[in-house]
């Protein structure tokens, strides 16, 4: 089972002065917290981070147990350069965010275990809680969808390996895997996500998680 965690993003909405991967949350990085979850899990056997061209020697110095290399400019490009340091032997690939660091070790088990009833894609998803409207470009509501039909999705999100390397072989470009997977037309199937898997976005997520660890809420 190879993990990639995609690390390579610069933070744009969070707005600090180093990439959002290498910002430092209780005492360790939000990119060495999401390495430490996924070897907790017990379920991969290599992990492969892609960072910054900067950040490729600093981080194969400070994490010695990852394979390191440089993403690019979408993170579907990450996910690639990703996949081309990934064992080819291995039939399954989970790729996570960097950005999720309070994501509790079981949910990789509960994502590979989907996948190994025989799902070929496994996404974990939690009901919204707001009303969403479709709004178009002069802020005018067109539509509100069955909230009870929709979802937000999270990572780990976990693929057959031949599904998840056809399915970035396009230049195509999603905000996740599934979404490449889908357009091949293949069924994703959603396990319960949770809410600790949130992705720390923006200055407001820092201090949710920040406050969540001083708490002693985080698993890791
Ligand atoms: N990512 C990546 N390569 C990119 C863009 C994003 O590896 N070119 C990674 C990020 O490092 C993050 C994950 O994909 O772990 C989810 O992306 P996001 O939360 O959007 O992070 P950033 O792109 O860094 O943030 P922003 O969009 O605010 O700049
Ligand atoms: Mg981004």
């Amino acid at each position: 089972m190879v993990l990639l965690i995609p690390a390579a993003g610069m933070g744009t909405r969070l707005g600090l002065d180093v990439p959002k991967a290498f910002v430092p949350l209780a005492g360790s990085t939000l990119l060495e917290r999401s390495v430490v979850a996924a070897w907790d899990s017990g379920v991969i056997d290599q992990i492969v981070v892609i960072v910054p061209d900067d950040q490729v020697d600093a981080t194969g110095a400070l994490l010695p147990s990852v394979t390191v290399v440089a993403g690019g400019a979408e993170r579907s490009d990450s996910v690639r350069a990703g996949l081309a340091a990934a064992d080819p032997a291995a039939d399954l690939i989970l790729v996570h965010d960097a950005a999720r660091a309070l994501t509790p070790p079981s949910l990789f088990g509960d994502v590979v275990a989907a996948l190994r009833s025989g799902a070929p894609a496994v996404v974990p998803g939690l009901p919204v809680a707001d009303t969403l409207k479709r709004v178009d470009d002069a802020g005018l509501v067109r539509a509100t969808p069955d909230r009870s039909e929709l979802r937000a999705v999270q990572t780990p999100q976990g693929f057959t390996a031949a599904l998840l390397r056809r399915a970035h072989a396009g230049a195509g470009d999603a905000t996740d895997d599934a979404g490449l997977v889908e357009s091949l037309g293949v069924d994703v199937r959603v396990v319960p996500g949770d809410e600790m898997a949130f992705k720390i976005t923006t200055p407001f997520d820092l201090t949710v998680a920040q406050r969540l660890c001083a708490a002693g809420e985080a698993d890791i």
